[in-house]
């Protein structure tokens, strides 16, 4: 990876900071590229070294500078000059840190993003600026700046100038007749059924589960269900003991709208046909937000999960009347972004969580890099080592032994130690007082453990810890670096427990980052990875194991879990050695399973940084050899090497990690008059026995 034109987060921010104009948001800075401080200077030699690397034509016309992230987007409005608020078509956004790029289209958006007060992206004295700025002036004498989170979007601007009898004749704000038309879609066959979408559920939902996966909805806090359908969610979490309360159009639509700490808004943007609509909904909920709002939505391709479906706006009208708009993973994402003007974290296929607190943002995404390790494994083994038999002594009056007295209170610190890989803040710590009281200190409790046999036991924690720390530094590259005065108390404590500084976590992390996007790093990783199953171009392992790995892969898969979002959610995971992309295996019945069959397949391409999704539930494709991929001391290893060898003998090579269909095993072992194996592998579906028999 080139980086002699990259500059560092500060140097890109010291750079931003004194560009002379241009339009100021919170979390971005625009301007026209063909402005001065954008052709000459640092600045100019940036975007020159960055236009030349990833082929940016001169139709990107605007460029937009992050300020909350380390990216550049080229933007390109055809119409920049001639439109009064024109229309973005296309976008190309490079990330400073990884030196990656990706493109968007919004050619076919229904509702693209346009530009007002075009004059703040020219030179104050540009002669075309005069006239914009009228028109600025003009717009906003006439109210129409006063929710400005939603008219950034073409139709939410036609409507409310309609809303107001205006309408724009070139650069001129002008009275109309019509009051109130606005610009419609073509009106849908049939009355959409959107109140149909909503689904009789048996447990929480699929966002619902991640905010208690990831303690998102601590004691005390509240939440509210935007959209909440038939209210399983709220009923759910009430009975879990939680304040919960929710509001729908259709379902509840007297209760009332409050603010909450947490604002789940799920399944609702893709049943909104209207993409005008779909945005004012996205953002009222966001109003609510007081700490995280998380938005889910159907991530898939109408065109492959719904071939016949009749096309409507954006997306489909399914049999049931209902609108159903697939979004794809990425797509999701930079939606929200676009339109609350603020990060999005993936954090599961279709669910994101949106922050309302930076240092909220980074408290999240550290806890997230944090490995889950057997820690209770590890303590059983703990107890202290047996002393060989002594010849008896002559006795001594007992003397009170205070760590044999304080035992209990000694193993609690100890799985406390072992968890952080350091010595607790007294906030992370409740018995901290009793601990002083003692022993003195807790550093002097930490000497008496290490020195009873524990050294390397609490060095392996260190390690792990700073390790995860690093791969969270890693990613922190990726975005704003939040100062440390700003950082979460107990991550301040890691870095200046495992780092000289902060400076120097965040140079190591980027050091990682760097490593991680060379594949020769990536392939020499994975041989030496001594985990999962490995062919010449990928690294199999199953995610619980994940943080076995080498930190630059644990980075790399970071990356992507920065666009899947929570590798948990899949089963196994693919590692390309040389193409930059790791693909996320979801298999039906993983666990109980011998051959268990695939159901989704994510690829992350974290070269281009698009996400791929593909729906296998049909076609049969085993996994075969499963205990390769699992620990080697699971019960059900030695019944699966038993399977493995029977197959082997039938000719199913142990050489790839592909292998017959469903059908096609089938097949196989009908012919050998295996049908102990047929039933033992739970491969006596109809279908599948059929076509053994249609095909032998
Ligand atoms: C697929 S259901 C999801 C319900 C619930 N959140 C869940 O996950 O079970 C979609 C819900 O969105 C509601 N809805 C439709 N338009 C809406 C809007 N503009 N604002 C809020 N909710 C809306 C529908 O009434 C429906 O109950």
């Amino acid at each position: 990876m080139a980086t002699t034109t990259i500059p560092a987060w500060n140097r890109y921010r010291e750079l931003l900071e004194a560009l002379p104009y241009g339009k100021v948001l919170p979390t971005a800075v625009y301007v026209h590229r063909d402005i001065e401080p954008c052709r000459t200077g640092p600045m100019g030699q940036i975007l020159a070294a960055l236009t030349e690397r990833h082929a940016i034509g001169e139709e990107f016309n605007v460029v937009k500078f992050r300020r909350d992230a380390p990216r550049i987007s080229f933007l390109c409005y055809p119409q920049f000059f001639e439109a009064p608020h024109p229309s973005l078509e296309k976008s190309i956004t490079v990330d400073l840190a990884s030196g990656k790029s990706f493109r968007s289209g919004y050619g076919d958006n229904l509702n693209p993003p346009i530009l007002h007060r075009k004059e703040l992206l020219l030179a104050p004295g540009d002669p075309r600026a005069r006239v914009y700025e009228a028109l600025s002036a003009a717009e906003e004498q006439a109210g129409l700046y006063e929710n400005t989170s939603i008219i950034g979007f073409r139709v939410n601007w036609e409507r409310l100038l309609a809303a107001r009898g205006l309408a724009l004749d070139g650069h001129s704000l002008v009275r109309t007749s019509d009051n109130g038309v606005a610009h419609v879609f073509p009106p849908p066959i049939v009355a959409v059924q959107r109140h149909r979408t909503a689904l009789t559920r048996y447990q929480l939902s699929k966002p619902v589960k991640t905010l208690l996966e990831f303690n998102q909805i601590p004691t005390g806090s509240s939440f509210f269900d935007y959209g909440c359908g038939l209210g399983a969610d709220v009923r759910g979490l009430r009975e879990l003991g939680f304040e919960a309360s929710g509001w729908d159009p259709v379902h509840a639509p007297d209760a009332v709208r409050v603010e909450a700490d947490v604002v789940n808004l799920g399944y609702v943007l893709n049943v909104i046909e209207d993409p005008a609509e779909r945005l004012e909904t996205l953002v009222s909920a966001w109003r609510l937000a007081r700490r995280l709002l998380v938005v889910a939505a159907l991530i898939g391709d109408s065109e492959a999960d719904a071939p016949h479906a009749i096309a409507l706006n954006d997306g489909i009208l399914t049999r049931r009347n209902t609108f159903q708009k697939y979004f794809s993973q990425r797509e999701l994402q930079s939606y929200i972004e676009d339109g609350l003007e603020t990060s999005a974290v993936p954090v599961a296929l279709g669910v994101f969580y949106v922050f309302s607190d930076s240092g909220e943002h980074q408290l999240f995404l550290q806890s997230r890099s944090r490995r889950s390790i057997e820690w209770d494994a590890l303590v059983l083994g703990l107890s202290k080592p047996q002393a060989p038999p002594k010849a008896p002594r002559p006795a001594r009056p007992p003397r009170p032994d205070r760590f044999a007295v304080h035992q209990g209170l000694l193993e609690e610190f100890w799985s406390v130690l072992l968890r952080l890989g350091r010595i607790p803040l007294p906030s992370e710590f409740p018995r901290h007082f009793e601990l002083g009281e003692a022993f003195g200190s807790p550093r002097r409790a930490l000497r008496h453990l290490l020195s009873n046999g524990r050294a390397d036991i609490f060095r392996r924690a260190e390690r792990a810890r700073k390790a995860d720390l690093l791969v969270y530094l890693a990613i922190a590259n990726l975005r704003k670096t939040i100062p440390f005065s700003r950082l979460p108390e107990m991550v301040r404590c890691d870095i200046a427990t495992f780092f000289h500084n902060y400076k120097q976590g965040l140079a190591e992390g980027r050091d990682l980052l760097h490593a991680a996007a060379d594949s020769n790093n990536i392939a020499m990783a994975c041989e030496e990875a001594g985990i999962g199953w490995q062919d010449e171009h990928s690294l199999y392992v199953h995610t619980a194991l994940v943080d076995s790995l080498p930190t630059v892969l644990r980075t790399l898969i970071a990356c992507a879990e920065f666009l899947y979002g929570n590798l948990r959610e899949a089963d196994i995971l693919k590692i390309h050695k040389h193409s930059g992309k790791v693909t996320f295996l979801s298999y039906a019945e993983f666990d109980s399973a011998l051959l268990p069959k695939l159901t989704t397949r994510t690829k992350v391409n974290l070269r281009t940084q698009r996400v791929e999704v593909f729906n296998h539930s049909g076609d049969g494709q085993l996994l075969y050899f499963k205990e390769r991929y699992i620990d080697p001391a699971d019960p059900q290893c030695p019944r699966l090497r038993e399977i493995s060898e029977s197959l082997m003998k039938l000719g199913v090579s142990n050489a790839c990690f592909l292998g017959p269909s469903a059908n096609e095993l089938c097949r196989m072992l009908s012919a050998e008059g295996r049908d102990d194996l047929i039933q033992a592998l739970g491969l006596n579906s109809r279908e599948e026995r059929e076509h053994g028999r249609d095909r032998t």
